[in-house]
């Protein structure tokens, strides 16, 4: 890298000049920023659980319960997973009221808003496949129920159910393939969508509130 380069590189780093009224503490604003570090603690949280979670049929609800009831701090770091995420949901909602509301949605941040429809999705897909890796008898039924429901999509169900269910027999192909899309497809996903979503805030500028 030249000195040139460097330097260039060390001023995109830099904070940029914001208008001042993106400055001012505000009841509605910044829930965007809520999410993203609420997204940050299910990264961490999701970490430490991956150590001790089993993606097995015959193992994955004592693995759940060994962390829950064995593991150092076990109970707490769950928690935190299970209500950060439950906070994510809640929080994007709420964001997302917050931007229709101000009319953020039109050009030219309509693009923006429709990167952000695909976060509500992945982050509501992620929501439904922690739901499913406890492996209790509500998460056999929630896949049970999401993949025949699935599978009722004209022409494309079939392929779509097995792409993101796994095989229609239940057992450690269908569990591995929900494991993989909750701890690695979709959050990588999430973190692909958040770089753009960002960056093109810095393009569009933060609208001026109502
Ligand atoms: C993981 C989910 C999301 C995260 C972490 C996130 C993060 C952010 C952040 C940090 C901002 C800056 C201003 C603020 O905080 O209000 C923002 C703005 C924005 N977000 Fe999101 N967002 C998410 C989901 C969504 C959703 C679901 C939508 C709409 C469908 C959306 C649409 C927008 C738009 C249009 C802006 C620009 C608003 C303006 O200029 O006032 N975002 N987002």
């Amino acid at each position: 890298m030249t000195k040139g380069s460097f330097s260039a590189f060390l001023l995109h780093i830099h904070p940029r000049l914001i208008p001042a009224f993106s400055a001012e503490v505000r009841f509605t604003w910044c829930l965007g920023g809520l999410a993203f570090w609420l997204f940050i603690l299910e990264v961490i949280t999701g970490l430490l659980l991956v150590l001790r979670y089993v993606p097995t049929i015959s193992s994955a609800y004592g693995s759940i319960q060994e962390i829950t009831h064995l593991a150092p701090y076990g109970f707490f770091v769950r928690n935190i997973h299970y209500w950060a995420g439950q906070a994510m949901v809640a929080i994007v909602v709420l964001h997302m009221i917050r931007v229709f509301w101000t009319g953020s949605f039109a050009p030219p941040r309509d693009l923006n808003w429709t990167i952000g429809l695909l976060l509500l999705v992945g982050t509501l897909l992620v929501d439904f496949t922690g739901y499913i890796l406890v492996w209790d008898d509500r998460s056999l039924w929630a896949w049970t129920i999401a993949r025949n429901l699935s599978e009722t999509i004209p022409v494309l169900g079939s392929p779509l159910a097995s792409i993101f269910f796994g095989p229609s027999e239940l057992g450690d192909f269908a569990l591995v393939r929900v494991y993989v899309w909750h701890v690695i497809l979709l959050p990588g996903l999430l973190v692909g969508l958040l770089a753009w979503h960002f960056w093109k805030i810095r393009k569009d500028g933060i609208s001026r509130p109502l």
